[in-house]
């Protein structure tokens, strides 16, 4: 160990991170083990280079010239050609040609929940839990399709073992197992803003998942993408965990991305307000972008047009679709890091753990739509808002667990009064549709459901 630590001190003198070391005499044998693997972990010079960007104010360097961009509206789309869409779509995923990834690795802090985001129940009838209700949508094109879907699901070190036994416990929401993979995606260090790398514990660096970016590396890493290839696979849906609402492995959604020849496409709804937390889908440097809400300068986020709507409005629900050669590409480049200022809760001099009442240090994440910057152009679907986007991000108020419950109910009342029951005999029903028997808002049997609704309050179909 003596020769390990001597390495290692100098290290963390080449970079000026000797404090990391404070504590090291106070630590037990196996403590200091492993305080001194997670250092040999540390990419000191990409830490070192991330900090000189904060120092420069380099976060907003690529702000200029954004324009907007017009999306496709779904609304306009008639319904023969929304048909077409559909068989191309359903016919790529029986080919076997589309794999979803699911981005599970960040915390639900604004949420206030500590365990991982996706076992969260937001109070649904069935209490079915954020990773279920997308399972079962996964379950539902796959029969449409006489084929699983692999399932890509990123987690990160702080949530991966709870994330990987949570399905286990639940007999993997009856999806096929073999057809899962569950991989964790990166941490990196958290720095002061001194550039000094917090110590989260005498004998622990504070470390950070790399942001929703961290995938392709990850995918790279984990030899998932060379599977991917072999498997012949030509499509990637993205998508968030967050969203109750998201339309897993959508067979339009791919048909729309596959008509229009471009190697990658987003669905996109339009922003609530002008203050509405969700990165704006728009041109930036004449390439297509994702403007994260806290980089878009207030006064576009503002700017409206003639008409009086909002010239940025494509508002981000992280349902994304990549040719698997865009991300092949994408490794020619820099990947780039975004700076969060944030509270980070820190161990001090005397070993001591201190939780800041105001922000005191950076975390540094990618972001996974910076990849569209690197394409010519993609397609952009703007879709209702009330059928796919009910987000689960804070404990209260807006984009709260009862929020995203409402709006899954009323979707499903609404697929009722549409598929012809009257809404009279909706009144104080609560219904809720398993993903199960309909993906949206097909396959939904009236006569079976009025003989229902007559005899139960809360009606699950
Ligand atoms: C995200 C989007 C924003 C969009 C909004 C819509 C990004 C970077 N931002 O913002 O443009 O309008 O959702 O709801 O995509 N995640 C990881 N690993 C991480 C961090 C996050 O897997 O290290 C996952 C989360 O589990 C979640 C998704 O990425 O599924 C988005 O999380 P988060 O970055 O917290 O979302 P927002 O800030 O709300």
């Amino acid at each position: 160990m003596k020769e390990k630590i001597q390495e290692i001190e100098g290290v963390l003198r080449k970079y000026g991170q000797e404090h990391l070391l404070r504590h090291f005499k106070e630590l037990s044998d196996e403590e200091k083990e492993n305080l001194l693997d997670q250092i040999l972990l540390i990419d000191f010079d990409l830490i070192t280079s991330l900090y000189k960007k904060v120092i420069n104010h380099e976060k907003n360097e690529n702000q200029q010239d954004l324009q907007p961009l017009k999306a496709y509206e779904w609304d306009a789309i008639d319904n023969q050609e929304k048909q077409q869409l559909y068989d191309i779509g359903i016919k790529k995923i029986k080919d076997s040609k589309a794999a979803v990834i699911l981005l599970a690795g960040g915390q639900g802090t604004r949420l206030g929940y500590s365990g991982a985001k996706g076992t969260f129940d937001i109070g649904l009838p069935s209490h079915k839990s954020l990773f279920q209700l997308q399972c079962e949508r996964l379950i539902n094109i796959s029969r449409k399709c006489g084929t699983y879907i692999n399932w890509y699901i990123m987690t990160s070190p702080v949530n991966h073992d709870e994330t990987v036994q949570f399905f286990d416990d639940n007999n993997y929401f009856d999806y096929s197992k073999e057809n899962i993979t569950f991989f964790k995606q990166g941490i990196l260090p958290t720095i002061d803003v001194n550039g000094e790398i917090f110590l989260e514990e005498r004998g622990k660096v504070s470390m950070a998942p790399n942001g929703n970016g961290g995938c392709f590396l990850a995918i790279k890493d984990k030899g998932i993408l060379t599977e991917m290839k072999e498997k012949g696979i030509e499509w990637i849906f993205i998508n968030g965990i967050d969203n109750a609402l998201v339309r897993v492995a959508d067979p339009y959604f791919l048909g729309f991305a596959v008509k229009t020849g471009l190697p990658s496409a987003s669905k996109v709804v339009s922003k609530k307000s002008p203050d509405e937390k969700a990165g704006i889908l728009c041109y930036q440097n004449k390439r297509p972008a994702i403007v994260e809400y806290s980089e878009l300068p207030v006064e576009l986020a503002q700017k409206t047009n003639d008409d009086g709507n909002l010239i940025y409005d494509n508002a981000n629900i992280i349902s994304h679709l990549l040719k698997l050669e865009v991300i092949e590409e994408f490794f020619n480049y820099e990947i780039p890091f975004h700076v969060a200022h944030k509270k980070i809760p820190y161990t001090n001099i005397s070993g001591d753990i201190e939780y800041p009442s105001e922000p005191n240090g950076y975390k540094f994440e990618s972001f996974i739509f910076d990849i569209f910057s690197y394409v010519v152009d993609m397609a952009v679907l703007k879709v209702r808002r009330e059928e796919e986007f009910a987000p689960v991000k804070n404990k209260d108020g807006e984009d709260s667990p009862f929020t995203a419950k409402n709006l899954v109910l009323n979707l499903h009342r609404n697929w009722l009064i549409n598929s012809g029951v009257d809404s009279k005999l909706l009144d104080r029903k609560i219904v809720e549709i398993s993903p199960l028997t309909s993906y949206n808002g097909e396959d939904i049997e009236r006569e079976l459901i009025i003989d229902k609704l007559f005899q139960s309050g809360t009606l699950l179909i």
